[in-house]
């Protein structure tokens, strides 16, 4: 076990510090704060401010409180500090009486060019878990900027749908092993690590909601929590992307279904997830869940394609209910936003992906010269 400094003698369990920017927090964000709070059993995750992530990295997508909330939402997060400073000193740490600093095997570093985890790392304090391959917020950025549809590659029937498409083949520019856009592959694995592997209680009362949840974002997680307070079980319905397209057109859905499912199920109000739900909730959906209540929020509800109301049934049944989320943030205002500041983030990506090829290249050269040759593997070990 990493040496542990600066705790309470009689304490027993293992506090895992994590921090970062958790911009735009997608499932890769979840699944390293999921591997962290493995390894100990107490979580806390610094969160850094908008001015610091300016200053470092280029203007954030999210604000600051946007980003607190999206965090403490992750089922495996116990504590989120606002503000904690872009390099992690040992200070913060005992701060918060956490033995160790958890972060994904990339690379860090401040305007500077420093290592923003070296002083953890010099005391012993400091662990690496792999980092998830195929999504970054440089990656979903490229995504609405260029209005690619690859990340639905997955889907065999929106394949055969977009046969004829000539924006097939386009796709972002990244190509640093990091924030490289190399596709997420989904396995059964990760949806297990993700489960809550509950199931209903004969006496609970299921609550259904169904929608795209696309970009997962603020609007959501307010909706999420307000529908699970009308019940005990909460279940989402997440739309295959072919009906997600029919209903908003252009290169929606921006996260394919798998992604989708992965961002909604590590929301800590979320108990289960229906993977390719019908747009329209009909009885079988109803009596196979054993559903009590159906929600929506404010928003509009588009038609199904016969042109019928999705709600019809549960609306027939008297067990419909409009939900008012306090919140009016939407995927299009998301897509919106980054379009407003488009070059911003194409030089802040561009700048990434160079400090990264920077490190790469010096990875490459030091490994030259320990064993006089270079091999491809060291570059995907690291990303792996
Ligand atoms: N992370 C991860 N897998 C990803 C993306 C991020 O494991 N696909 C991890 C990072 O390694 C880090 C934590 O999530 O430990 C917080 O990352 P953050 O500071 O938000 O920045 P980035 O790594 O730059 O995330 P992104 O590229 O998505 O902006
Ligand atoms: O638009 P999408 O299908 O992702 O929405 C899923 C659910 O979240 C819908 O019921 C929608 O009304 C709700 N929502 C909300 N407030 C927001 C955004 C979405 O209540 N700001």
């Amino acid at each position: 076990m990493i040496p542990v400094k600066n705790c309470e003698q009689d304490r027993q369990e293992i506090r895992v510090w994590c921090d970062g920017c958790y911009d735009m927090v997608h499932f890769g964000h979840a699944n390293s704060l999921r591997q962290a709070k493995a390894l100990g059993d107490v979580l806390i995750v610094g969160v850094h401010t908008d001015e610091e992530i300016s200053k470092h990295k280029g203007p954030p997508v999210f604000t600051q409180e946007e980003r607190y909330k999206m965090v403490k939402a992750i089922k495996w997060v116990d504590q989120v500090v606002e503000g904690a400073p872009y390099v992690t000193t040992l200070d913060t740490l005992d701060k918060y009486n956490c033995d160790f600093c958890v972060h994904g095997d990339d690379i860090t570093v401040t305007a500077d060019g420093i290592d923003t985890y070296y002083m953890v790392k010099k005391a012993g304090r400091y662990r690496e878990v792999p980092r998830t391959a195929g999504v970054s917020t440089t990656d979903l950025v490229g995504r609405m900027l260029l209005l690619t549809r690859e990340h639905f590659k997955g889907d065999k029937e929106y394949s055969v749908a977009l046969e004829h498409s000539s924006n097939l083949g386009t796709d972002s520019t990244a190509r640093s092993p990091y924030t490289g856009c190399s596709q997420f592959l989904p396995t059964t694995q990760k949806i297990i690590q993700f489960s809550s592997g509950l199931s209903p209680k004969p006496t609970d009362k299921v609550v259904y909601v169904a929608g795209a949840f696309d970009l997962f974002h603020v609007g959501h997680l307010d909706f999420l929590e307000e529908a699970h307070k009308q019940g005990d079980f909460l279940i989402v319905g997440l739309h295959t992307d072919l009906e997600v397209n029919r209903y908003k057109g252009s290169n929606y859905p921006i996260m394919n279904l798998h992604e989708r499912v992965l961002s909604v199920l590590a929301c800590k109000y979320v108990h289960e997830v229906v993977i390719g739900a019908p747009y329209s909730v009909t009885s079988d959906l109803m009596d196979h869940f054993k559903v009590q209540v159906v929600c929506h929020g404010l928003t509009p509800t588009a038609r199904d394609a016969d042109g019928t109301d999705p709600y019809l049934v549960p609306k027939k049944r008297g067990c419909f209910k409009v939900l008012n989320s306090g919140n009016d943030m939407t995927t299009e205002d998301i897509v919106q936003r980054i379009i407003r500041h488009r070059l911003d983030y194409e030089d802040r990506n561009s700048r990434k992906e160079q400090k990264e090829m920077a490190v790469v290249k010096t990875l490459q050269n030091a490994h030259v010269k320990q064993n006089g040759d270079y091999n491809e593997k060291m570059a995907t070990d690291a990303m792996s």
